[in-house]
């Protein structure tokens, strides 16, 4: 079968201090003032001291300006004030430096400055018309593949929900990871962050989305993740583990970009909205009972997976290959110490599944490319069934 494949990604610059590039290339996007979006924790561990050198260098004026949040997820008005400081300080460029949700923030952010009104306007594909204020991203984990996505995640306040941009305008011109600047991740965001990154590859891979390029990245992205996250959680300043990790994260983020998270994600929303769980925390509770309710339809792509996971599957039938995989995926888990499902997390009121499943079953944009197609009853019990350990 023919395929047309449409490939999206900013300019990447990838390597060990290559923060100190961020000078070079603001200068090539014509910048003259740039507006730094970053978080407190990042400001205190010194991660900005590189590419404040750079841009003085560059001789690029800048001013920084610190996000404060109380909640887990970045929330609309965030991006709207941080949108009406780039107009005030007059910035041409905005640089993110921090986590996803910083990212997030700077990305759409600087998007506001050309479109008008308020983010939840903007919620869902395609939305966003104009390119505003050019943009260079700088993640400090690994991480959520934000620097080079067209989507941006935030917790509407008004209806407690977190809801997706996703829209071409919003992509970074240019993204630059620096596996340097992740060696100071504390633990629990190595593990969830970087797990997060293992599921933008594994879950692009099962869905109706895939692609012979998304695949090939995907697979990569599985195996380097699965064979480094354990020695960047358990030895922080393991160079070649926290190298390798922002390495597979990035390759996950293109998979992320281009094939996009479908199943997990969606019915991870509502419990993120609700319990204001940590992203990748919202994730892990679901992965098992996810990828079970898919064993029969994706079996052999399941099989692939625990290729990539490194697992013995010769001689085995693609039933117990999948099963191999399923457990894989819980030894990756408890591996790092993230919780595998509802009730590890204190959440065990079993009456909420239909709200949870009606909700997840409204993320149509996700769902469209789930690997089968599951109604909300068949969602509710995937919910179920995710309340109880898997082993
Ligand atoms: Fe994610």
């Amino acid at each position: 079968m023919w395929q047309t494949i449409p490939f999206r990604t900013p300019k990447v610059v990838f390597g060990m201090d290559s923060a100190r590039q961020t000078g070079a290339e603001a200068k090539g996007l014509g910048a003259q003032k740039a507006l730094l979006v970053t978080g407190p924790s990042v400001k205190s561990s010194g991660a900005l001291d590189a590419i404040e050198k750079s841009l003085q260098e560059a001789g690029i004026a800048f001013e920084a300006h610190i996000l404060t949040r109380t909640t887990s997820e970045p929330t609309t008005d965030m991006a709207e004030e941080t949108g009406r400081i780039i107009q005030e300080k007059k910035a041409d460029l905005v640089i993110g430096v921090g986590g996803g949700s910083v990212l997030d923030v700077a990305k759409m952010a600087a998007a506001m400055t050309a479109n008008p009104g308020k983010v939840r306007e903007y919620f869902g594909p395609g939305k966003v018309k104009n390119k505003g204020t050019k943009a260079v991203l700088i993640p400090t984990t690994a991480g959520t593949g934000s620097e080079v996505t067209q989507h941006a995640i935030f917790l509407d306040l008004e209806n407690n929900v977190k809801k997706a941009v996703a829209s071409q305008a919003i992509m970074a011109d240019v993204a630059i990871i620096d596996p340097m600047l992740t060696v100071s991740s504390p633990r629990s965001v190595t593990a969830a962050s970087g797990f997060d990154a293992w599921l933008h590859a594994a879950e692009p891979f099962i869905s109706k989305n895939a692609n012979p390029i998304t695949d090939a990245l995907a697979l990569e992205a599985v195996q380097r993740i699965t064979r480094n996250l354990g020695t960047a959680w358990s030895d922080p300043k393991d160079l070649d583990a926290r190298y390798n990790m922002s390495l597979g994260c990035l390759t996950s983020g293109f998979v992320l970009a281009n094939a996009g998270t479908s199943l997990v994600h969606a019915m991870a929303y509502p419990i993120g909205g609700e319990f204001h769980t940590p992203h990748g925390i919202s994730l892990s509770v679901l992965l098992l009972a996810c990828f079970k309710a898919v064993v029969a339809s994706k079996g052999e792509r399941l099989k692939q997976l625990a290729v990539a996971m490194g697992e013995n599957v010769e001689g085995l039938s693609v039933r117990e290959a999948s099963e191999v995989a399923l457990e894989a995926m819980y030894n990756l888990l408890r591996s790092v110490k993230l919780p595998v499902c509802l009730s590890e997390i204190g959440i065990t009121d079993r009456s909420k599944v239909k709200g949870w499943a009606q909700d997840a079953w409204n993320e149509r944009r996700l769902l469209a490319r789930a690997p089968v197609e599951l109604t909300v009853e068949e969602i509710a019990d995937i919910y179920t069934d995710a309340f109880d350990p898997y082993l």
